[in-house]
């Protein structure tokens, strides 16, 4: 690892480490939330608040993390949450998460606004799914879900959350934009490329208007499951009904997620709206939460409440930051030791037996 903590411990390690190398517009374009960052607070808040109930007397002498996720094995019950343009974060880019994915054995989930080619993400040869936003040019969704199927990408995430990019007033701030040399090369030119930086304005807040629709709906959901073989997922739910409504339109999988705080800023947290969801829609599809992960204990924290896994967001930026793939890989160890352990010490076998663990709010008696 080239920059990153001589030897880092846990998660926080490693975002510092990516804050000390990391230009002050970048660090805020991905650490930072939209609005008052409420929802971005509210994540970790609701987190920390779920006591687990351990179990004893087992006679598990230690814990198997691997399962199932998004169709494919994988070593833990992660996966890389969908990101834009990873080149902000090293050179490297999207490459190097996807080796380090490929490494530590669990799926990446490539956002469409990736900086490198789809193809050249998936040629690395980690489980890869696609995230799209809806693309106002139809016909270059087309493509690019034939892309994706011939690349091999193992499925498609579409992202409701967004029928505008929120105001992020740290990019707003900082007139933020891209770096020079780093774009959306997955994108028709139709959407232009993303605009210089100015002072108050969000380059990307303006590209992203000019590029994906607002107006995503069910109907089109359900549209796309017929335009593709590939599985498709959801990605922005918290209301259970919506859930619903996703899995009756197509959707295997359901994300439950508040965009990491970065979009609706009045959002509940999305850890506070999994059980519900779980409850609507868990016989029938898979459910994974993101948003706020920051730790082993915080998937568990998932499983308990019925999730099949989790998404790990900002944390695997920070290691990239920090040290390349190496460093993304530090991080999805750091997570899988942390995982192990706690598991273990909650005397939970395997993945089956935490979800079985029982939680308590804390400060809420039952
Ligand atoms: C994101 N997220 C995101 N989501 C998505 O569907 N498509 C995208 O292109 C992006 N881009 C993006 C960029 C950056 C810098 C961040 C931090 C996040 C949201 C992401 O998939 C995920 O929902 C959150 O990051 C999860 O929260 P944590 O783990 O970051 O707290």
């Amino acid at each position: 690892m080239t920059s990153v903590a001589a030897r880092p411990l846990c998660v926080a390690d490693l975002e510092q480490a990516a804050r000390a190398v990391l230009p002050g517009p970048v660090w805020d374009f991905v650490a930072g939330g939209s609005g008052t960052e409420s929802a971005l607070a509210e994540n970790r808040r609701a987190l920390d608040a779920i006591a687990l109930v351990p179990r004893v007397g087992t006679g598990i002498a230690s814990a198997d993390t691997g399962t199932g996720l998004l169709g494919v094995p994988s070593a833990m019950p992660v996966a890389v949450a969908p990101m834009a343009y990873h080149q902000m974060l090293h050179p490297d880019g999207e490459l190097a998460t996807a080796r380090a994915a490929r490494a530590a054995g669990v799926p990446l989930v490539v956002s469409v606004l990736s900086g490198l080619p789809l193809a050249d993400v998936a040629a690395v040869g980690a489980d890869v799914w696609l995230q799209l936003y809806w693309l106002r040019d139809e016909g270059r969704l087309d493509e690019i879900l034939g892309i994706a199927a011939a690349a091999g990408y193992s499925g498609v995430m579409v992202t409701a959350d967004t029928p505008v990019m929120a105001r992020r007033l740290r990019d707003l701030r900082n007139g933020f934009t891209l770096p020079p040399g780093i774009g959306p090369v997955n994108l028709s030119s139709s959407s232009g490329p993303v605009p210089q930086g100015r002072a108050g304005v969000s380059a990307l807040a303006e590209h992203t208007a000019a590029a994906f629709s607002p107006s995503f709906s069910w109907a089109l959901l359900e549209q796309l499951c017929g335009r593709t073989s590939l599985p498709v997922a959801i990605k922005g739910v918290l209301d259970p009904r919506d859930a619903r409504a996703a899995v009756a339109a197509g959707a295997r999988t359901v994300v439950v997620s508040n965009h990491g705080g970065r979009q609706f800023d009045g959002a509940v947290a999305a850890v506070t709206a999994l059980p519900e969801v779980v409850e609507e829609v868990g016989d029938e599809a898979e459910v994974l939460l993101d948003s706020g992960i920051r730790s082993g204990l915080d998937v568990l924290r998932a499983l308990a409440l019925g999730a099949s896994g989790v998404l790990l967001g900002r944390p695997a930026l920070w290691g990239l930051a920090a040290g390349g793939a190496p460093g993304v890989e530090r991080v999805l160890g750091l997570l899988r030791t942390e995982l192990s352990e706690a598991m273990l010490l909650a005397g939970a076998a395997d993945v089956t037996a935490a979800a079985r663990l029982r939680t308590r709010i804390r400060g809420y008696d039952r």
